[in-house]
């Protein structure tokens, strides 16, 4: 495997860092402290065809790889990474969902205005009674012939306050236990009976909204059942494979954004007669982050090239996922302590860097439920 991005990848990242530094990094602050969900970035986003980057051309996409995607995450989370995870779950759970277990019909209809940026996508998959277990999950779904009648509530959808489709799963199967019995459905946010919550006050990641979805007698035809009846669970961890690697890139271009603003103060910041980065205490804090980020990278890049390459690539996703987002919370807790007080004030950049950290440890499972996916990988 050879990770170092060759001539296109160079000029794809440089155009999304452009795009970045000019759109998104002036308003990420205010986006934060103000919880706005950073619609007209979208829009952009959309216009340059990142919305659907690695979804074919024919359903509305970029037509770029996997790869591709996961350096645009990357990018994105070094500026803001609340944009950064409403653009993974969109394109990583909500169009590539369809793209893998759509018919040709779904990909027209949801795929397409999906991809292209027309609509976006959430994932609905926890309830408040299934976080880590989530074969446990409840929300039932009555199969009435033609179509399932849908009871129960889904909790911290991300992209829930807009999303107009949302890959939802349900307990098809009554009296069903575990991963048998459940299925995924395409619901349209617009379905009487489907109510959508405010969004959650949360710690960071504020300009993502999270909301509580519920369902009271939601009627689903099923043709928009995606992939078979009762295959749900696998369709979940299946996408949760894919997801988990961007969640790594997100944690990683965190760290990176992060680590570039303190490197910068550290060698401007003047005490005792000289700059701080001049003691060996600050140099050592600095080698142990950049070597953390280069090896979190290294484990993303590879997860990354597995899943483009179509190879097994769930144990290297949950490493990379597990390794990297514990990266950004170790480097941004370090670069607030390298500002000081600065570092604590919300006039500088890195106290948002760390409050957005935290969530990647815990969303897309858990660093401990990615502990166990690779112990059974390394055990079974
Ligand atoms: N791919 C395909 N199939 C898989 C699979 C995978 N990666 N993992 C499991 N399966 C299959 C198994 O083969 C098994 O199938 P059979 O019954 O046919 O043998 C079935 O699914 C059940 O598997 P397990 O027995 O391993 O299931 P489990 O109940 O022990 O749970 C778990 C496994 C890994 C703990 C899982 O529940 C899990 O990942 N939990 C974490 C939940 C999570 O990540 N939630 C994220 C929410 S989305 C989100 O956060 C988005 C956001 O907002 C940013």
């Amino acid at each position: 495997m050879n990770f170092q991005l060759n001539e296109e990848q160079v000029m794809f990242v440089d155009m999304v860092r452009k795009f970045c530094q000019k759109e998104i990094a002036p308003i990420a602050g205010k986006s934060d402290s103000e919880h706005l969900f950073p619609s007209e970035t979208l829009k952009k986003l959309a216009e340059l065809g990142l919305m659907g980057v690695s979804i074919p051309e024919e359903y509305g996409g970029s037509g770029g790889d996997y790869f591709t995607y996961i350096l645009l995450i990357e990018e994105l989370a070094k500026v803001c990474a609340s944009t950064a995870v409403i653009v993974s779950v969109h394109t990583g759970l909500g169009c590539m969902s369809i793209l893998h277990f759509g018919t040709e019909e779904q990909k027209q209809k949801y795929l397409a205005p999906l991809a292209a940026g027309e609509k976006l996508g959430a994932y609905a998959l926890t309830e408040p009674n299934a976080g880590s277990d989530a074969a446990s999950l409840q929300l039932s779904a009555v199969d009435k012939g033609d179509h399932f009648v849908l009871n129960g509530s889904k909790i911290w959808i991300t992209n829930a306050s807009q999303a107009d489709v949302f890959i939802t799963f349900v307990r098809s199967e009554a009296g069903s236990k575990g991963a048998q019995g459940v299925t995924c459905l395409i619901v349209e946010r617009d379905t009487p009976g489907l109510t959508i919550s405010k969004p959650v006050e949360k710690m960071g990641l504020n300009a993502s909204h999270t909301c509580e979805l519920f369902f009271d007698h939601v009627v689903v035809p099923k043709e928009n059942v995606l992939g078979e009846v009762g295959q749900g669970f696998k369709v979940a961890m299946q996408l949760l494979d894919g997801g988990r690697i961007a969640i790594g890139a997100q944690g990683l271009g965190i760290a990176e954004g992060a680590f570039e603003y303190a490197a910068g103060y550290i060698k401007e910041r003047q005490q005792f007669g000289k700059s701080i980065a001049a003691n060996q205490g600050i140099q050592w804090m600095v080698a142990d982050m950049a070597t953390e980020i280069d090896a979190a990278k290294l484990l993303v890049y590879r997860a990354a090239s597995l899943k483009t390459e179509g190879q097994p690539h769930g144990k290297e996703a949950s490493m990379a996922k597990r390794y990297a987002t514990d990266t950004a919370m170790r480097v941004t807790t370090d670069c607030v302590q390298l500002l000081g007080g600065y570092g604590y004030s919300k006039e500088y950049p890195v106290e948002r860097y760390m409050r957005d950290a935290k969530i990647t440890q815990i969303y897309e499972g858990t660093n401990q439920i990615q502990r166990l996916v690779i112990a059974r990988h390394l055990l079974r």
